[in-house]
């Protein structure tokens, strides 16, 4: 049985650490919270360092590039030998970083696959995400069983930065999209149709998504419990307009839809889920 270490009980660590436990892993979890990890329910180590040297697998998943730079520099300043130890990360990251990660593992012996994820926190509870990796081959197929545990549609990408590029590119469309959501939402109630009819036709008509599935309640009821905070998704649009830039593409919708984010934290809403730009588009149109 493959012994596994994870790394980040945020949103989307717990059901992900979870579902491992439940499929049989010999799992135990690490958080630089440890109250988290303590109420977790799972098998945890109070030391980063007892994880990593018992574990052949180490799976991080935390907030994003700074975050997983790191934790990887505790992990390599532990001195701990990796030799075969297999990390795989699943943040969503600067392509940059996983480069970055990739070659410092790889160096010192290890494996390293670049698994981001698609889909929020209830896929991440049903093990039915969408996961891009890159990095060898052979070691994906290898680790391919703990994928299928995790996720129900699994891609292989080839070169490291490619899952991530690829991550980023569909958090283009899903911030815009969140974003033209909540903006047509309010556009509905100011002009004075009824919320709910609102959102009933938007879901049969040109609204009809995955987003707006997820999103509707939340939209209805202004419940901005977190799922996706703002903070992941203005983090992921900044990455995706840094790699727009340096490959001279233009990506008008995502500037925007990013300064709409970054209006959000302006508001404080950086930890409130990422439907809360519905209060963006209220302030900016002085609605109740
Ligand atoms: N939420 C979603 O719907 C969703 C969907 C797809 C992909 N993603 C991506 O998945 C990743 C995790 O998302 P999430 O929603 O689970 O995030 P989250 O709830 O904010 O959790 C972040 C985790 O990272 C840890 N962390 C942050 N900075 C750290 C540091 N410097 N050192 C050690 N640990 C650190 C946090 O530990 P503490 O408990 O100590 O703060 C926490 O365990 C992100 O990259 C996100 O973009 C999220």
């Amino acid at each position: 049985m493959k012994k596994i270490g994870w790394i980040g009980l945020g949103h989307m660590g717990l059901p992900m650490a979870k579902n491992l436990k439940n499929a049989g892993y010999d799992i135990h979890v690490w958080n630089r919270t440890l109250e988290k990890a303590e109420e977790s329910g799972l098998p945890y180590k109070e030391k980063l360092e007892d994880l990593i040297k018992e574990k052949d697998i180490i799976i991080t998943m935390l907030f994003g590039s700074e975050s997983v730079k790191e934790v990887y520099s505790q992990i390599f300043d532990t001195g701990i030998d990796i030799k075969d130890k297999t990390f795989i990360d699943m943040t969503t990251i600067h392509p940059d970083t996983a480069k970055w990660v990739a070659e410092e593992v790889i160096k010192r012996g290890g494996n390293f696959l670049e698994a981001p994820v698609l889909g929020s926190v209830i896929p991440a509870e049903k093990g039915e995400l969408t996961i891009v990796v890159s990095g060898d081959e052979e070691i994906y197929e290898k680790n391919l069983d703990i994928f299928q545990v995790l996720g129900k549609a699994i891609f292989y990408m080839g070169n490291y930065g490619v899952a991530s590029t690829m991550k980023l590119i569909n958090n283009t469309v899903l911030g815009s999209f969140m974003a033209v959501l909540a903006e047509a939402y309010a556009f509905a109630k100011k002009v004075g149709i009824d919320p709910k009819l609102a959102l009933d036709v938007l879901s049969n008509g040109a609204g009809q998504s995955l987003v707006l599935n997820a999103k509707k309640e939340k939209l209805l009821n202004e419940d901005y419990s977190t799922h996706f905070s703002v903070s992941l998704i203005h983090k992921d649009l900044t990455y995706a307009l840094d790699i727009a830039q340096r490959n001279k593409y233009p990506v008008f919708l995502t500037a925007t839809t990013r300064e709409l984010f970054n209006s959000a934290k302006a508001h404080d809403l950086s930890e409130k889920d990422f439907s809360a730009v519905l209060e963006v588009f209220k302030k900016l149109s002085n609605m109740k």
